[in-house]
């Protein structure tokens, strides 16, 4: 197997590498404190192509191919896990599921603005009684001519404070369980959409969470995305390239704590030299470097997987699992290279710590991957 970035993969992580560098760093730290969502950043990601990598051109989008939405996310989320995960939410969970099974017209109302950045999207499925157990959700849909009808509560959704469009699963009789499961295209301006309380959080503090309350809301059936019945598969396999896009992102997190780490450890000097002249500091840097590496080939055989066979679950879940927790052992371990200062503010690694946390937790969490791991393993290798 060959492992190599080409030309064009190349360029891209080069260029994003320096608008995250002279745009979205300047600004991480501000966004995290202050809980802004970085809105002129996202604009100008969308300038690039950021904000739909990997859609065709002719539908708004950059053209490129998975490992290069990787390495958008990875170099955003590098300096600034709020912004990583906005891409990643409007590239994978949104712009992915309109290409994968919306129809022409939905494309051109809602996928191209999406791509484009012109609009921002974002993904409702989880309600406050069914996170991991998707399937349980309640949120109701019903027929009435040529609507839906809308009612129901989501929560703990990302980018829900600015998104313009959420993709909106709901069923359309409970008592099928997931096969009555719908998926909708709703814009955020429609009579009966509307916010509920802004989540403040341990990290990504700028992404923008919060709850939707859906009374009422009158949908055209033409925005029904798939079949009715379909979207638990909807959600399911849009999920699948959703947790490449966290891997990615939990990849660039751990990457911008380790870069801090290798820096602080050259300079700060203790006992009379430099930190990294000690056997204690050189192992953990050893450790950090080899994961870090290990979870970037995951995270790229499972974008490579999804680029060339139709299901990609098990090797997306393994890119998920590993990276996610990686990110937890490379950051906690930046923090103490960097000790007490490791644990204020005015030192970054303090907020990789807390970014990384929650990518063991959104878009599946770790005991999720496992099952998902394991019932491949058993049942369908
Ligand atoms: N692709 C396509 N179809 C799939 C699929 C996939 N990856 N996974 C399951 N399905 C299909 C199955 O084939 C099955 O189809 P049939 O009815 O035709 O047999 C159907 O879906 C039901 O499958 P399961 O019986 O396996 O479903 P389950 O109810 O046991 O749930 C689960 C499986 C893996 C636990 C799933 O519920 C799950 O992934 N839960 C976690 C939910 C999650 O990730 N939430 C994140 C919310 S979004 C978010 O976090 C975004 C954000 O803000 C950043």
């Amino acid at each position: 197997m060959y492992i190599q970035l080409n030309d064009e993969q190349k360029m891209l992580r080069d260029e994003v590498r320096r608008f995250a560098d002279e745009v979205v760093k300047p600004i991480a730290k501000e966004t995290d404190e202050k809980g802004i969502f970085p809105t002129d950043v996202i604009r100008q990601a969308g300038e690039m192509g950021l904000t739909g990598v990997a859609v065709p051109e002719e539908w708004g989008g950059a053209g490129m191919d998975v490992i290069s939405y990787c390495i958008v996310v990875e170099e955003i989320s590098r300096v600034c896990g709020s912004t990583g995960v906005i891409l990643s939410v409007n590239n994978s969970l949104v712009c992915d599921p309109i290409m994968k099974f919306g129809n022409d017209e939905q494309k051109e109302l809602f996928l191209k603005p999406l791509a484009a950045g012109e609009k921002l999207g974002c993904f409702a499925l989880t309600e406050p009684g069914a996170g991991s157990d998707a399937a349980a959700l309640r949120t109701t849909a019903r027929r009435d001519g040529d609507d839906y009808v809308l009612n129901g509560n989501k929560v703990f959704i990302t980018n829900g404070t600015h998104a313009d469009v959420a993709i909106v699963f709901a069923s359309v009789d409970l008592a099928l369980g997931h096969k009555g499961i719908t998926a909708f295209l709703v814009p955020a301006e429609i009579d009966g959409y509307s916010h509920g309380i802004h989540e403040y959080k341990l990290g990504v503090n700028g992404s923008g969470t919060t709850e939707l309350a859906f009374e009422d809301m009158r949908i055209p059936a033409a925005f029904r995305l798939g079949e009715e019945g379909e979207g638990f598969k909807v959600a399911m396999s849009t999920l699948d390239g959703g947790r490449i896009g966290i891997a990615s992102q939990a990849v660039g997190i751990a990457q911008g704590a380790f870069e801090e780490a290798v820096q602080y450890a050259k300079e700060r000097e203790q006992f009379g030299k430099p930190i990294s002249s000690f056997q204690a500091i050189q192992h953990y840097l050893a450790d950090m470097s080899t994961e870090l590496d290990a979870a970037r080939l995951l995270t790229w055989k499972a974008a490579w997987t999804k680029m060339n066979r139709k299901r990609f679950t098990l090797e997306a879940a393994q890119a998920k699992l590993y990276s996610s927790e990686m990110a937890q052992r490379v950051t906690n371990l930046a923090v103490q290279i960097h000790g007490g200062y490791g644990y204020i503010r005015e030192y970054n690694v303090e907020r990789y710590f807390r970014d990384a946390r929650i990518t063991e937790i959104y878009e599946g969490t770790s005991e999720i991957q496992k099952m998902v791991i394991a019932n491949w393993v058993l049942n369908q290798g």
